[in-house]
């Protein structure tokens, strides 16, 4: 048997990932199923029945754009997201994976779901294939960590409540509230594990995720303007607040990477 003093040692020695794991119970208690949406209670996307038969088809067209891109989104969450569950070394760490996993693949089969009631999908983003390939290519735990759970994680969570926003009284209200919830757990997570990561990282690994962010942020502000065909029409209007909406966002993205103590001095922020 253990003596007392054993035991908190032990205890003491994975004292820094009390973190990690706090936002594993989260999960845990946070965990919901899809059937939970309001699915035949609510239209799954906005319904509109003004203007021409044209025009209503082109609303439509929009926001299957909208679902497909989350869609996507979430499909490459699964595969990231089970990457940091195979190569992250710690214990704590592999347990909370665990449940990012399955919130990623509840995601998608969410998506799945509403993009069929919603009428099919439509063209893939490219930059959000790109975004992926860079996290799941890139050389260490630190880099992709911080690329999905810092960065993207938290820059995504203002995406969810625009389109929760101007979809009130559906299905995707819901779902986006739900994954607002969701990413700001994954988000937290990633905050915590980074942290203990970096305690004792060298000036040159620090350097390696400033390099990261670089190559990130510009593709990230890519995703976020692209248009599809289907939302080529919406025009530059809204590109003004579009801007400096994002401009905030990845603002938010570089004082977090502050917090971790990287040098956000050679963060070069992509919108101005
Ligand atoms: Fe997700
Ligand atoms: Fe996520």
């Amino acid at each position: 048997m253990a003596t007392p003093e054993v035991t908190e040692a032990a205890a003491t020695g994975r004292e820094a990932y009390t973190g990690v794991l706090r936002y594993y119970e989260l999960a845990k208690k946070q965990e919901w199923q899809v059937r939970d949406l309001p699915w035949g209670e609510v239209p799954p996307i906005p319904e509109t029945t003004k203007g021409t038969p044209q025009k209503r088809a082109r609303r439509l067209d929009v926001w299957r754009s909208v679902v497909t891109q989350q869609l996507q989104a979430d499909e490459l969450a699964c595969e990231m997201s089970s990457q940091l569950l195979n190569i992250a070394p710690d214990p704590e760490a592999k347990l909370y994976y665990s449940t990012m996993v399955q919130d990623e693949s509840r995601h998608t089969e969410a998506w799945l779901k509403l993009a069929s009631e919603a009428g099919g999908t439509t063209e893939r983003d490219p930059h959000l294939d790109t975004l992926a390939h860079q996290v799941l290519e890139a050389d260490t735990l630190e880099e992709k960590v911080f690329m999905m759970q810092v960065f993207y994680e938290r820059l995504i969570i203002g995406r969810f409540r625009l389109i929760a926003r101007s979809s009130r009284g559906t299905v995707l209200e819901d779902l986006c509230n739900r994954l607002t919830v969701d990413d700001g757990i994954h988000h937290g997570a990633g905050m915590a594990y980074e942290r203990v990561l970096l305690e004792a990282a060298s000036e040159k690994t620090k350097r390696v995720l400033v390099e990261a962010a670089n190559r990130l942020l510009p593709v990230f502000v890519a995703h976020a303007l692209w248009r599809p065909r289907e939302r080529a029409w919406i025009g530059r209007a809204m590109e003004a607040r579009d801007m400096e909406r994002l401009r905030e966002d990845i603002e938010l993205g570089v004082r977090l990477a502050g917090s971790l103590g990287v040098d956000v001095g050679q963060i070069e922020l992509p919108v101005r």
